[in-house]
């Protein structure tokens, strides 16, 4: 019998390593793909039979004999059949559980290099024209238009340019990035080669976050295992140092360089000056990994599906308190609550949903009462949050609305670079004041164990009122005056905290009277 078992470190961390030896250790030849992306399942085990595979899950690794003989309970049978899955439309991810990741023959099975042939076969400036017919942007979070960034590179005259590649996914509840590369390497290398192709540029670097150190291997493995087919583009990994800073561009190529990580003022633009002073296209992992779908199914294809100047799919990622966790690729346009009531069925305590963070530790927190937000670049910047790189995660009623605004002031703090000073003091300033708030509204202001030099909770020598004045200043003071998006966002997590809970904010008395 042959059986697949996900090879994703989300899957190994849920047990399918163990699952993989029990399936050997019961006479099965074990194919390791990538995983389908729903965590809910996971470790998850496919079966190969006549009518296609067949799948169970989760499995424990000790009940494999009732997987082997068919009896075992959690059988899902076809898994793209499932709810989950059957609404995506998957573009990027088409692959996703179906291939082995180092597999050369399954990814051009499975479409692979048609993209790259077909983009060969151009003139770079229809390269370009295409990526820019497809409306497709930047997909690391700013929503730049790709193709325009690509046309700026590709007429800046220089010897030598490069294509980088940011995927240093920093972003909590974010994993997009870690599954594509983990689980369709090549994938990424092709959008990565047809780039170089379109900005006449002949090296690129994948900048990967050391946390992932999957993905580190299997796209060193795959780049060697690709390198003819690409030829004579060539490309390297370079792996991060743990900085959340390093996946803003400039300081990622300043880390690139073997410099520390700091953000670089802008201009000059990376398109024209970026790595080693030479036009570079920066792209997230995303960007890069859905050109090769565009350049082989058309442009038409890709822009036909979306929402508004938001064209395409965007590989959403459902995470926190969720009761399917997991990714879900689909056209812009799909609301809040679709994705978080009826895919993402609810928080996986059972309790209500209070607010959802979309866009890492920077994006806003959202209420229900907003949830019929369509997933859209420019109406999530309307109701003033940002879509970013994705990632939704969910919290129940027992969130501390006030505690996770002085979380993002926290994050802010240990994570800044410290080239400004709105950043690298307001920071400080605002966990200390958002402390001295919580401590006037008589509860438990908790530890801060990251920086316990900030557990300054103090009861407020001002009034709430003048407190929170203070804290919304110290935003704006923030929002304008920072250089970089870490220092110039993290108002969002704290202002729509404020904005939208405000009871969490209040003194006891106004919050009973609130519940
Ligand atoms: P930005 O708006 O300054 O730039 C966006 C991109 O467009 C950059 O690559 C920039 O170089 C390029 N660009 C701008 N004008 C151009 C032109 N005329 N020609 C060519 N290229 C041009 O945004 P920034 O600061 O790069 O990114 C901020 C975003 O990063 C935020 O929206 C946030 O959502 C996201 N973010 C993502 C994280 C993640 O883990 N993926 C983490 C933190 C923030
Ligand atoms: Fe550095 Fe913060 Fe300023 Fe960005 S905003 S440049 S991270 S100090």
């Amino acid at each position: 019998t042959r059986v697949f078992v996900s090879g994703d470190m989300a899957a190994v961390g849920l047990g399918a390593d163990a699952l993989a030896d029990a399936c050997r250790a019961a006479g099965a030849e074990v194919v390791r793909v990538s995983s389908h992306g729903l965590f809910a399942i996971e470790p998850l085990v496919e079966v190969e039979t006549p009518e296609g595979r067949v799948g169970y899950g989760p499995v424990a690794a000790g009940d494999i004999a009732q997987v082997i003989d068919g009896t075992h309970l959690n059988r899902i049978g076809d898994v793209a059949a499932l709810p989950f899955f059957a609404r995506q439309q998957r573009f990027t991810f088409a692959r996703a559980g179906k291939t082995d990741p180092l597999s050369l023959a399954d990814y051009a099975a499975h479409d692979g290099w048609k993209g790259l042939e077909a983009a060969r076969a151009m003139a770079p400036q229809a390269v370009v024209d295409a990526v820019k017919a497809s409306g497709l942007r930047g997909r690391g979070g700013a929503g730049f238009p790709t193709g325009i960034k690509w046309q700026t590179v590709l007429e800046a005259a220089a010897g030598e340019k490069f294509i980088v590649c940011n995927a240093d996914e920093g972003d909590s509840g974010t994993f997009a990035d870690r599954m594509l590369m983990e689980g369709d390497p090549f994938c990424l290398i092709e959008g990565m080669a047809i780039a170089g192709h379109a900005v006449g540029a002949g090296h690129g670097y994948v900048y990967i976050r050391s946390e992932y150190p999957f993905a580190i291997r299997t796209m060193e493995a795959a780049i060697g295992l690709a390198a003819s087919r690409i030829a004579p583009f060539t490309l390297e990994v370079r792996v991060g140092a743990g900085a959340y800073v390093c996946g803003e561009e400039t300081a990622l190529l300043d880390s690139i360089e073997g410099k520390r990580g700091q953000v670089r003022a802008k201009p000059p633009l990376p398109a024209i000056a970026g790595l080693f002073g030479k036009p570079t296209v920066i792209n997230n992992v995303l960007s890069l990994a859905a050109v090769p779908f565009i350049l082989a199914e058309g442009a038409d294809r890709y822009a036909e599906i979306g929402f508004g100047r938001s064209r395409g799919t965007m590989p959403i990622q459902l995470a926190g308190n969720v009761k399917h966790g997991g990714l879900f690729e689909i056209g812009f346009g799909i609301t809040l609550r679709e994705l978080i009531e009826d895919i993402g069925g609810g928080t996986a305590s059972g309790r209500p949903v209070r607010a959802v963070q979309v866009g890492g530790p920077l994006g806003a927190y959202f209420p229900p009462s907003m949830f019929d937000l369509p997933f859209d670049y420019e109406a999530f910047a309307e109701a003033g949050g940002l879509i970013g790189h994705a990632g939704i995660t969910v919290f129940d009623d027992s969130v501390d609305m006030a505690r996770m605004a002085r979380f993002a002031m926290q994050f802010c703090a240990v994570e800044s670079c410290g080239k400004c000073t709105p950043c690298r003091i307001g920071s400080t300033r605002g966990v200390e004041l958002i402390n001295r708030i919580i401590a006037g509204t008589g509860r438990d202001a908790g530890t801060l164990e990251a920086m316990p030099q900030m557990r300054n909770a103090r009861a407020s020598p001002r009034g709430p009122a003048e407190e929170i004045g203070l804290l919304r200043d110290l935003c704006d003071t923030m929002k304008y005056g920072s250089l970089c998006a870490l220092g110039g966002f993290t108002p969002y997590p704290v202002l729509s905290a404020l904005d939208h809970f405000p009871e969490d904010f209040s003194p006891a008395p106004v919050r009973a009277a609130a519940e």
